[in-house]
């Protein structure tokens, strides 16, 4: 008897065992189906379209990896947080790799031209607490720069709209395709990358930049519409660099104005940023032009840089982010306070 007991018990555990397994290989079927379906929703999205089916199962696996890793990051105590985004199916290594969505040219050996910095004597107590630029219409929507190395482009232009603004009133949207197609000065080569200051030059000698009504972005290097560029809507009459590494100047800075900065765009926090104050580790391999645009301090203290970036609205705060400010690396969050610099009226 208690032999056939001990027998029958055996045959239940069996029984709960197997079913356990099959239960748990059915959810991960299901589980790997349903990833399946996410990127399958996701390609759509973002009209991504892979070259054959081995690369949309290696894409895929990515895509796995990265979800995976924005979850388990979200589910952590952090001042900011993650999401999927138009970068999700790329390793950071291929992120990090990819020039085409930054496009900054690397400085080694560009010697900086000393400027003058108009804003050394404003005292840092007279300065608002925050900052936001938006709310005095001094910054257009956020734009997208695509699969081309353009940021400076973007950058530039996004803190020349700001000046513009400040000086006329009027906020008018300027033209990168311009800068992209006809400025070839300095280092700054269209798709391939280029240099805020530069393209500051650019703008000064060509006595202004049109509208992007006018000349609208294509996202690919072209030749430049000379006609076109003649039609000029708005221009700056010179431009300055912040001293380096010196937030309180930065600030005092994008206090009185939009300004452009670089940053190390290429980080894993970078890639799939989704909201709240970046803060933590981050790298200073200076590759991404963006454009502060204010700052400011959570409800926790937390003080922070606002920031307008150029890869469109599904990435970061609707375009925007927001990165730690004041930190105790001077060259401050992803090295943006290593060579700010802005346009003057
Ligand atoms: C900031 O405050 C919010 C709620 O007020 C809280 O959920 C969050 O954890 C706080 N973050 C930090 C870094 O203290
Ligand atoms: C700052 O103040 C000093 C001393 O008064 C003056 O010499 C200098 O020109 C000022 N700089 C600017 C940029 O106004």
């Amino acid at each position: 008897m208690a032999g056939h007991k001990s027998l029958l018990l055996v045959s239940i555990l069996v029984c709960i065992c197997l079913c356990g397994s099959t239960v748990v290989a059915a959810r991960e079927l299901g589980d790997a189906a349903a990833m399946a379906e996410r990127h399958e929703r996701w390609m759509a999205q973002h009209g991504r379209v892979y070259k054959d089916s081995a690369e949309k199962a290696y894409r895929l696996e990515v895509f796995r990896a990265n979800v995976a890793f924005i979850e388990s990051f979200n589910a952590g105590d952090h001042t900011f947080w993650l999401g999927v985004n138009q970068f999700t199916d790329l390793t950071n290594d291929e992120f990090r790799a990819m020039k085409t969505n930054k496009g900054i040219v690397k400085q080694d050996g560009v010697v900086r031209v000393p400027t003058g910095f108009k804003y050394s004597n404003v005292s840092a107590d007279a300065l608002p607490a925050s900052v936001d630029w938006r709310t005095k219409g001094a910054v257009t929507p956020i734009k997208n720069q695509g699969q081309c190395g353009s940021c400076w482009a973007f950058s530039a232009v996004a803190a020349t709209e700001g000046i513009v603004k400040l000086s006329t009133g009027k906020l008018v949207s300027l033209s990168e395709q311009e800068l992209v197609d006809c400025d070839v000065h300095g280092v700054d080569q269209g798709c391939m990358g280029g240099w805020m200051d530069d393209a500051f030059k650019f703008i000064i000698k060509n006595g202004g930049l049109t509208t992007e009504a006018n000349y609208p972005y294509t996202g690919q290097d072209g030749q430049c519409k000379s006609s076109k560029a003649a039609n000029v809507a708005a221009t700056i009459k010179g431009y300055e660099d912040v001293p380096a590494n010196d937030e309180s100047a930065l600030m005092k800075a994008v206090a009185h104005q939009p300004v452009s900065v670089v940053v190390d765009g290429g980080d894993i926090i970078f890639q799939s940023y989704a909201g709240g104050v970046m803060t933590g580790a981050c790298g200073t391999e200076m590759d991404h032009g963006i454009t502060a645009i204010g700052y400011g301090e959570t409800s926790n203290g937390t003080k922070y840089w606002l920031l307008k970036n150029s890869w469109g609205t599904t990435w970061g705060e609707k375009g925007f982010l927001r990165m730690e400010k004041d930190i105790s690396d001077k060259r401050g969050m992803c090295g943006l306070a290593m060579i700010p610099s802005y346009p003057t009226e």
